[in-house]
């Protein structure tokens, strides 16, 4: 086995432009050399989502910078890297072309070998980036575009137990914060109401938690909170900031219900495996919300099993975890040639049951 493994990583499958360097010596804690991500939020603002041309031409513009810095900031050349690591989906196809194409002009120009990412995989293998966290673990994806439970069987074998069949949370915090006149991205502000509000007042549904399986869905909780809101400005012709506040924290507690419920069943179903070391990580923006990390904190501690939220830079979108994959990979004897092509749908786990439904962040795996 190759003792040091240098990669620089790249992703652009949704609104962040990034490139980064991780160093991994077999057997010692991986190191974050650089790790760079320019967000496009400023330019997807005036539409309430991501505007996919405007963001495969934003990531087309900037990703060369992103690698020039993240190579420089990591004091490093082409040179000293063992292989590219790129995001070959699933993702806005524009951007994950851009990605996809720089990577393989780099291989090329460099003879350096290239490994096709899945960003789902960089995401689920986040844990052992941070924490060195041994397989089998539990992992929770919720994002603005992502919501599924995934077993990490190994660097390559996922297995999806559930996810989502239509929104994810974070698009849902997102319409919530819409409907209710709060800036974007909703999650931080509809938390910051809902820690004023009386979650009790408004009985909003819990979806799917009376049927079987880690299956979830959130669009009915944004129509729920839609038909509250109207009947409010029915009733007295709009909302004080108390009622506001009142709906934010009825929305937020029924969306850590439901991901306290379904992460307790996917917990079951893991725990059943008898894992040496039993842990349910967390990954995606929606992990930052205090509500939610306070109920997996707790379920955890009920269940024997460790909890992980790795730090925020890199629970959301970012090239270090597409980097660290690319290593993960790379020891596992994965390599790809010019062949590669950008995927918009690539589930981790082909077995499991395609899932519906298109986020505003793109396509769902
Ligand atoms: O992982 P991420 O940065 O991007 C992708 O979706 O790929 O996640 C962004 C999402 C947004 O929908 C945002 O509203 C949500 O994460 N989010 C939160 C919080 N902070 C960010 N949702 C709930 N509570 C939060 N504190
Ligand atoms: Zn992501």
């Amino acid at each position: 086995m190759t003792q040091t493994l240098t990669l620089l990583g790249i992703e652009s499958s949704c609104d962040d432009t990034a490139a980064a360097v991780v160093r991994h010596v077999a057997g010692q804690a991986p190191q974050i050399l650089s790790s760079v991500v320019e967000g496009q939020v400023a330019l997807h603002a005036a539409f309430g989502g991501v505007v996919p041309e405007i963001a495969a031409r934003a990531h087309a513009e900037r990703l060369d910078h992103c690698v020039e810095a993240a190579l420089q900031a990591a004091g490093v050349s082409l040179t000293d890297l063992d292989a590219v690591a790129v995001t070959a989906g699933p993702g806005l196809i524009g951007g994950v072309l851009s990605g996809v194409m720089l990577a393989k002009a780099l291989s090329a120009a460099s003879g350096l070998p290239l490994v096709g990412v899945n960003h789902l995989a960089g995401h689920a293998l986040t844990p052992r980036l941070t924490d060195q966290m041994p397989f089998p673990y539990l992992m929770l994806l919720v994002s603005g575009g992502h919501c599924q439970f995934l077993i990490a069987h190994d660097a390559i074998r996922f297995e999806r137990l559930g996810g989502t069949i239509d929104d994810a949370p974070g698009e849902a915090f997102d319409k919530t914060a819409k409907l209710l006149g709060l800036p974007q991205p909703g999650g931080p502000a509809v938390q910051a109401e809902a820690e004023l509000g009386c979650a009790r007042r408004f009985a909003f549904p819990r979806p799917l938690l009376d049927r079987p399986g880690c299956d979830m869905s959130f669009s009915g909780l944004k129509t729920a909170l839609l038909r509250a809101r109207d009947a409010l400005v029915a009733e007295k012709g709009g909302i004080t900031v108390q009622d506001r506040r009142d709906l934010c924290a009825g929305f937020q507690a029924a969306v850590a219900d439901v991901l306290a419920e379904k992460s307790r069943r996917a917990l079951e179903t893991y725990l059943a495996l008898a894992p040496q070391e039993p842990a349910l990580a967390v990954a995606g923006g929606v992990a930052a919300n205090t509500a939610i990390r306070a109920r997996l904190t707790d379920l955890c501690a009920q269940m024997g099993a460790r909890f992980l939220a790795p730090p925020l830079a890199l629970c959301t979108d970012n090239a270090a975890m597409i980097a660290w994959a690319g290593i993960e990979r790379f020891r596992a004897g994965e390599r790809d040639d010019f062949s590669l092509v950008a995927r918009p749908r690539w589930p981790l786990d082909p077995s499991a049951a395609p899932m519906i439904g298109h986020g505003k962040k793109g396509a769902k795996a």
